[in-house]
């Protein structure tokens, strides 16, 4: 915005003042002459406007223009005209040595300009010295001042680039979602239409399919419930508590389903007081459904075992199950949502167990061999026992 007001509104009253100067000092060796090539200057300036792309070639005849100005003009004072002008053909120019030719050349003509009218004397002689220090100057503050802002730009634009990214990412995500969702729930619903429409042949009784009207809506409480769930930013009720009991109540809500299933599920703590900063609840909800997942998994009767331990700062519980495994190929899909080889399966599962643990600051990790079992690992932030004491 500055450069345009010196370019467009400084240049060309410099001109008119350096015209009506030269003319009024009786400087001027043809005034017509002059005042021609200084309107022909300032129109030079405007129309590389409109030709952007001819701008070396307006350049060249900006300069040209500016040295019959000075001749005519007969006056010194032309030389900001001739730094104004450098420093609009510096701006495109990235590297230093161009720079500083084109800084040269633009004082080599200011001088020949000058010595039509100065006689050639030691104080000239330094003063042109001067000049080409100046312009020297000029060269640098210009080249610092652009690739500054060229740096500022880029980095503008970068930024504007990864927002527009990640916006675009967010709705990708959201539109998966979405549209699992509206899958997910148009199963039951096509049930529940066919069996209304069965019932108005009957009478509308609805009691012979009454059930598994029930279940399917059941289904569609729960797939709602669960996405709310999945969708919830924060979770609200931290508390520094021990893992060991996290387990225990695991153990205790899922040992009746195993059993029923003919499996087993085995425990092994190194230590009970491994204390994490956590929602009891939630980490529970987390623990549920990946002993769900390895009794789902295990069609022989077969054995969970969950390991709790802590390294390096780290809370770790392992649960290993003697399933079916899952397939490489798999692997990288079970935690998107509504990614399930279940009939009766939502696929919610595990992306709302992942989210809940990064939640936590932890990590949640798979391996897997086919046809031997799956191992899910839960790394969460270790409390020291003192800073428990003390929060
Ligand atoms: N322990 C495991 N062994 C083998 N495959 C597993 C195991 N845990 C998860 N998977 C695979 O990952 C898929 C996704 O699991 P996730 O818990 O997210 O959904 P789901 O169990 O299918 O459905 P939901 O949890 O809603 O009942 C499962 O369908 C299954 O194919
Ligand atoms: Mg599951």
């Amino acid at each position: 915005m500055i450069s345009r007001l010196i370019y467009y509104a400084v240049f060309p009253l410099y001109v008119v003042f350096v015209m009506y100067s030269s003319i009024t000092l009786d400087k001027s060796l043809n005034s017509p002459m002059l005042i021609g090539a200084g309107l022909l200057l300032i129109l030079s300036m405007f129309s590389d406007l409109r030709y952007p792309k001819k701008i070396v070639l307006f350049s060249i005849l900006q300069y040209a223009l500016l040295f019959v100005f000075h001749y005519y003009s007969q006056l010194n004072w032309c030389y900001s005209l001739y730094i104004i002008l450098l420093s609009k053909v510096l701006y495109p120019i990235k590297r230093m040595y161009i720079s500083i030719a084109v800084g040269f050349g633009t004082i080599l003509l200011y001088t020949s300009a000058r010595l039509t009218y100065m006689d050639v004397t030691k104080y000239n002689f330094l003063a042109v010295i001067s000049d080409f220090l100046t312009s020297l100057a000029v060269v640098f503050i210009i080249q610092y001042i652009i690739k500054t802002e060229r740096e500022k730009n880029q980095l503008i634009e970068q930024i504007e680039r990864e927002t527009t990214f990640y916006q675009s990412e967010k709705l990708k995500v959201m539109g998966e979602l979405a549209a699992g969702m509206a899958h997910e729930i148009r199963n039951p619903l096509t049930t529940i239409k066919g069996f209304l429409q069965l019932s108005k042949s009957q009478n509308y009784t609805i009691k012979p399919w009454y059930d598994l009207l029930w279940n399917e809506v059941e289904r569609m409480t729960e797939l709602t419930g669960e996405f709310l769930e999945f969708s919830k930013p924060r979770i609200t009720c931290y508390n520094v508590s021990p893992m060991h009991d996290c387990l225990q109540k695991v153990i205790s809500l899922t040992e009746a389903e195993a059993r029923i299933l003919g499996h087993q599920i085995l425990y092994t703590e190194f230590s009970k007081d491994l204390l994490v900063h956590m929602d009891a609840d939630k980490m529970v909800q987390v623990f549920v459904n990946l002993v769900k997942n390895a009794l789902e998994a295990m069609n022989e009767p077969g054995k969970v075992t969950i390991r709790l331990y802590s390294s390096k700062g780290w809370v770790h519980v392992v649960l290993t199950d003697t399933g079916k495994g899952i397939r490489q190929a798999d692997i990288k899909k079970i935690f998107d949502p509504f990614y399930t080889t279940k009939q009766t399966g939502t696929g919610l599962g595990l992306s709302i167990s992942q989210k809940i643990v990064q939640d936590h600051g932890g990590k949640l990790d798979v391996t897997s061999t086919e046809g031997q079992g799956t191992s899910f690992t839960i790394r969460l932030p270790l409390k020291p026992l003192t800073a428990a004491k003390g929060a």
